[in-house]
């Protein structure tokens, strides 16, 4: 009987979900049910190609992998950033994938493997939540079946990257993010403020490019991508720190607070709104402003261990 933790991983394959799925392979910890792909850092159907590509380069086992959302609930996304290249996965030139996604959409993929688990599954979130919405809106006692959301997203006390106020995979789809984290369902959030927190060094970087391991190239493929990109000299590990929560959360300094997702700001559309007055000056329905477990700050050397040590190459991390 595996004492991996069964999850689910929602993803817009984007570099750093790449980095996530590299981890998330990778880990004993987890065992991976099975990835859904929704419109996001690039367009579906690139998001789709790069998770299939990532899959197969690393010999992945046949994990399905489902096709979701084209675009958020009311279509005022964002474009696709450039930060991740041209391909959206940091233009590693990798094979075209050989293996294809199931048949049936992101959505009903959920609901079936929600509803045939014997116990209640983990569902790791790190892009626009389109999918989950739709799939709490069609079928809301699904929700019986879900143990935690771990959802990259949103700002804490950190300002926004998609806006001044607002997290990318917030802002992508605000309605998306209100339906899933102002229902009252168990959430972990891991917003930018740890995010910015957890990275390789280029040096680290390249010394994985050159290493032995797939899974370690191409993070140091990605990484390196990243360091060109934005002139600098580290390159964050992004999405990849929402899974170390995950495996290692005792590497997270975790709060609960009221929270709520901004909808009809001019200026501040999908923002996350956390209330952080006494309970005496909370002068509102609590039914509204729902508590969420959020991540303040996260332990970085400890996640870089993590990360290097997933990709078999611990050795490159300059401590
Ligand atoms: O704001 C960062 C988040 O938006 C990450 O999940 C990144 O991959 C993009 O989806
Ligand atoms: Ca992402």
């Amino acid at each position: 009987m595996s004492s991996a933790l069964p999850v689910l991983l929602d993803v817009d394959t984007g570099g750093d979900d790449a980095l996530a799925l590299l981890l998330a392979m990778a880990s004993p910890a987890l065992d991976v049910r099975g990835i859904t792909c929704v419109e996001g850092n690039c367009p579906l159907e690139q998001v789709v190609v790069n998770t299939l590509t990532l899959l197969d380069a690393i010999g992945a086992p046949p994990v399905p992998v489902a096709v979701g959302m084209n675009g958020s609930i009311i279509d005022d996304g964002l474009p696709p950033p450039a930060l991740h290249g041209s391909d959206g996965m940091g233009d590693l030139g990798l094979p075209k994938p050989r293996r294809n996604a199931v048949d049936v959409h992101a959505v009903e993929f959920l609901r079936r493997t929600l509803a045939d688990a014997r116990e209640p599954l983990t569902m790791i979130c790190l892009a626009p939540l389109s999918n989950i919405a739709m799939l709490l809106r069609m079928y809301p006692q699904i929700a019986e079946k879900i143990a935690r959301l771990y959802v990259m997203g949103g700002t804490y006390a950190s300002p926004g990257n998609a806006t001044p106020a607002a997290e990318f995979n917030i802002r992508c789809d605000p309605e998306a993010a209100a339906i899933v984290l102002h229902g009252g369902l168990p959430v972990t959030l891991y917003p930018l403020d740890p995010f910015m927190q957890v990275w390789f060094t280029e040096s680290e970087a390249r010394a994985l490019a050159e290493s032995t391991s797939a899974s370690a190239r191409i993070a140091g493929g990605i990484g390196l991508h990243y360091c060109r990109f934005f002139g600098a000299e580290y390159s964050l590990i992004g999405d990849a720190g929402t899974v170390a929560a995950v495996i290692d959360p005792e590497g997270a300094t975790v709060e609960r607070w009221p929270m709520r997702v901004e909808l009809s700001g001019s200026e501040t559309r999908g923002a996350t709104v956390f209330d952080r007055r006494s309970a005496r000056q909370r002068d509102y329905d609590d039914a509204l402003w729902k508590g969420l477990d959020v991540v303040t700050e996260v332990d970085a050397p400890r996640y870089r261990r993590l990360m290097a040590s997933a990709l078999g190459a611990a050795h490159v991390l300059a401590e």
